[in-house]
């Protein structure tokens, strides 16, 4: 008889309950963790946010754990603003912003977990290889038919405005990652980003 069976690291195991501070304001993260070199199964972490001591948004919460608690949590962020869209996670069953996204938006315990059905390079860290070079596929930057020029080429303000609308995608992946099209069949159908 045929058995589908999840890969053994694909199986959540048991995770760590981070020691708490001491604080009368302590935000419950239960956060993936998974480190490819220590060939243990991916787990749920739990730690205690001390939310006096940092900043509004779910990110300013892992970079407090990472800063306080636990140094070895992975996860990817840059700008802080919603601009370079490193920081997208899932968090409480949404793809999203961890920059953008307010503590005080999300109801009891926060839990994140790495965007879905992307290879996982560790913890919260996707891999996005595959992401990139459908984008890069479909070749999505301007192109002249005209000769090169020898010098600068200036556009103009209508033509720039033509650009409205098409470049505003900060390529962060969390629609792509959350269509089920893409998680069927992600090696041929580009996904709603490069779309
Ligand atoms: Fe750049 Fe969140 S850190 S979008």
């Amino acid at each position: 008889m045929v058995q589908f069976r999840l890969p053994q690291n694909s199986r959540i195991g048991t995770g760590k309950t981070w020691p708490k501070h001491a604080s009368d304001s302590l935000r419950e993260f239960r956060v993936y963790r998974w480190d490819p070199e220590d060939g243990r199964k991916p787990r749920i972490d739990a730690y205690f946010v001390d939310t006096n001591d940092c900043g509004p948004m779910v990110l300013d919460g892992l970079i407090w754990i990472k800063n306080n608690v636990d140094l070895t949590l992975t996860f990817r962020r840059s700008c802080r603003e919603g601009i370079c869209g490193s920081c997208a996670m899932n968090i409480n069953g949404q793809n999203t912003l961890a920059c953008t996204r307010a503590m005080d938006t999300e109801r009891g315990t926060v839990r994140i977990n790495p965007l879905p059905h992307q290879p996982v390079i560790k913890d919260l860290v996707p891999d996005l290889t595959n992401f990139f070079a459908q984008l890069a596929s479909i070749e999505p930057w301007l192109q002249t038919k005209s000769p090169t020029p020898q010098k600068e080429w200036r556009q103009s303000h209508e033509d720039r405005e033509k650009l409205d609308g098409l470049y505003e995608c900060i390529l962060c992946a969390c629609c792509s990652t959350s269509c089920p099209s893409y998680w069927w069949n992600c090696e041929r159908f580009l996904g709603p980003a490069a779309l």
